[in-house]
């Protein structure tokens, strides 16, 4: 299977009321973590590339990573996506690379603004037979370039009119979700009333669910055993997700929860081998970590297991 948009596989997932899952690639080790877990699982997968995993390998290096790993095993469908495109530009050199999907991150401008700028993209990405993403009302905590104290929850009704205007192909919601390890201080609470609302008022519509990273504890007790200072650290239950993705969320973007498998993998092994520093020593064992971990995330998080 060559690489390809998003929409066989959101329909699919919509009409069997599970998720695809986003996980965000870095490196060399994350590509091929994600990989194995897909092709082990027999499930679709998007591996996404934020502005920053760009900056930090490099578009080329990332889409040539992709695309041996396509060489060495098609058999499962694979999109690859940006994820918080900033600026046109940035989703223009990303569509002129390649990339099957993007989004682009207007949720910190007006909404006007917001529209505006997602319809640039989408003109620009649909001539090209690429996939949109947009983001409608605001995640607490801290994005790359987007901050906000408050979540700033999306209402429905203009959800409606925000895809109307715009032509996006899927949308990104805030109904508590935020990105890092620190989602919640007290009990984990999302507004499921106003998922199923948005939903209702969007049948048939993929929606996107940002920050839905589980935090799960074993993963920051290895951390902090070994030496890490990961204090507080809470997530989204993983029933609340398997939820969402029976209401309409099709795609389900995980990134810390990866980042957690990986460090706590590295500060063990380190730790326990103080005399080792060859890095194929450590980055074997957090590569397979990785890919545990997003198996555990495809089979009982996303529900996406053999739908390949
Ligand atoms: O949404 C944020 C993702 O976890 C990507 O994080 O911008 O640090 O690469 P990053
Ligand atoms: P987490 O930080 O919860 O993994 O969310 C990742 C994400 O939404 C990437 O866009
Ligand atoms: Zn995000």
């Amino acid at each position: 299977m060559p690489l390809m948009g998003p929409r066989e596989m959101f329909a699919a997932a919509y009409a069997g009321r599970y998720a695809v899952g986003a996980f965000n690639v870095n490196n060399m080790e994350i590509v091929q973590g994600i990989m194995s877990a897909a092709v082990q699982e027999k499930s679709p997968v998007i591996l996404q590339v934020s502005a920053g995993a760009r900056k930090y390998a490099g578009q080329t290096y990332i889409m040539k990573l992709v695309e041996a790993a396509l060489a060495e095993d098609d058999s499962v469908p694979v999109a690859v996506h940006l994820d918080h495109g900033p600026s046109f530009e940035m989703c223009r050199d990303c569509i002129d690379g390649g990339f099957t999907s993007v989004m682009i991150d207007g949720s910190h401008l007006s909404y006007e603004e917001n529209i505006a700028l997602t319809k640039q993209v989408v003109d620009y990405a649909h001539e090209r037979n690429v996939w949109v993403e947009a983001e409608l009302g605001k995640l607490a905590g801290v994005e790359e370039h987007v901050s906000s104290a408050e979540h700033v929850y999306t209402d429905p009704d203009q959800a409606v009119e925000f895809v109307e205007r715009t032509g996006c192909d899927s949308l990104a919601i805030a109904i508590g979700t935020s990105h890092g390890a620190y989602k919640f201080k007290g009990e984990a609470k999302l507004d499921f009333p106003r998922l199923e609302t948005i939903s209702n008022k969007l049948p048939g519509y993929p929606l996107v669910l940002h920050g839905a990273s589980s935090v799960p504890q074993e993963f920051v007790e290895l951390c902090n055993t070994y030496g890490g200072q990961v204090g507080g650290a809470r997530g989204i239950p993983e029933d609340m997700l398997r939820q969402a993705a029976g209401l309409g969320v099709c795609k389900i973007n995980v990134d810390t929860d990866i980042r957690l498998a990986l460090t706590a993998s590295i500060r063990q092994y380190l730790t326990e081998h103080p005399e080792q520093f060859d890095p194929r020593s450590y980055l074997s064992p957090a590569r397979e970590a990785v890919k545990k971990m997003v198996a555990h995330k495809i089979r009982n998080v996303m529900g996406s297991s053999g739908k390949a």
